[in-house]
């Protein structure tokens, strides 16, 4: 029998230098596709996993996050004494103790805002959502969810694998695949931003895993990787062979919100998929696109 999957670490502590002037005052994760910010839709997939705890890695500045998950006190009491819908608060709210802020003080790694989550996590398997990749599935089949079942199946640690063209390899972390087995691909081993023609294969790590607690050992000795960061990547590379690790093929669509083409990609997708929005917004993509 395989520990459940009851924590899940976030880690917002990046400073958003790419969507500067807009993240010189808001956090990257509160940036909405349409009207939901990224961390919340990201909130959704871990709880529609069964996921219980959210542990936020925040740093300096990101404040705004925690306000967000809290009781908008002014705005909920003025809004019902007008008779208002607050539904669209739904979801916004934590369940009381199960939501942890920490903060990374220094900008040292994404192994580094994995490790300072150590205590929280304990000795149980844990999950880990990049907010700003937004991962799209069918309704109750949300990437974390499909990642859960395939979890229940084979254990150890999983690492959700996307294809992406090979010319991009050199700015994730690259699968070296073994066997694969339906949506699951055995993965040999791991690298981190492999310089171009150099990638073991175009599999990335589109950035949700599934983790035994182990790899907080390994994290807390893990030696600077690529760009002089401690990089989650070796600290998984070191569990491979000592425990099962597999990759699993996301059954949906990811959007890269950490980049402004893929932010923009990700709020018309959403938009025209919305039945308030989705005519007016085909109809002005098509004039704009005739223009
Ligand atoms: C991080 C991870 C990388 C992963 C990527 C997904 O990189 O280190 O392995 O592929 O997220 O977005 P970053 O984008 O923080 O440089």
């Amino acid at each position: 029998m395989t520990k459940p999957i009851r924590k899940a670490v976030f880690p917002v502590a990046g400073l958003g230098t790419r969507f500067l002037p807009a993240t010189k005052a808001v956090p990257k994760e509160l940036l909405p596709v349409v009207d939901r910010p990224l961390i919340q839709y990201a909130v959704d997939e871990a709880r529609e996993a069964g996921i219980e705890q959210m542990i936020f890695v925040t740093g300096r500045g990101k404040g705004a996050i925690e306000d967000y998950f809290d009781i908008a006190f002014e705005c909920e009491t003025l809004q019902r004494e007008r008779g208002k819908d607050l539904s669209a608060l739904d979801g916004t709210r934590l369940d009381p103790g199960n939501a942890v802020f920490l903060r990374q003080q220094e900008p040292l790694g994404l192994g580094h805002a994995i490790w300072v989550a150590r205590d929280i996590i304990g000795d149980e398997p844990f999950a880990i959502l990049l907010p700003d990749e937004f991962m799209k599935g069918a309704p109750g089949q949300g990437c974390m969810k499909q990642m859960v079942d395939a979890y229940d199946k084979v254990g150890g640690n999983l690492v959700c694998a996307l294809e992406i063209p090979m010319e991009q390899t050199p700015s994730y972390g690259v699968i070296d695949p073994g066997a694969r087995d339906g949506a699951l691909t055995e993965v040999k081993g791991l690298v981190e931003k492999p310089r171009l023609g150099t990638a073991p294969s175009n599999l990335i790590l589109p950035g949700r895993y599934i983790l035994q607690p182990e790899v907080m050992k390994i994290l807390e000795t893990q030696e600077k990787g690529a760009g002089g960061e401690i990089q989650l990547t070796d600290a998984m590379a070191s569990l491979i062979g000592r425990q099962p690790f597999h990759g699993v093929t996301f059954d949906g669509r990811r959007f890269d919100c950490g980049s402004k083409a893929g932010y923009i990609e990700a709020n018309l997708a959403l938009a025209l998929e919305r039945p308030d929005l989705g005519d007016h917004i085909r109809a002005f993509a098509t004039d704009e696109l005739a223009r």
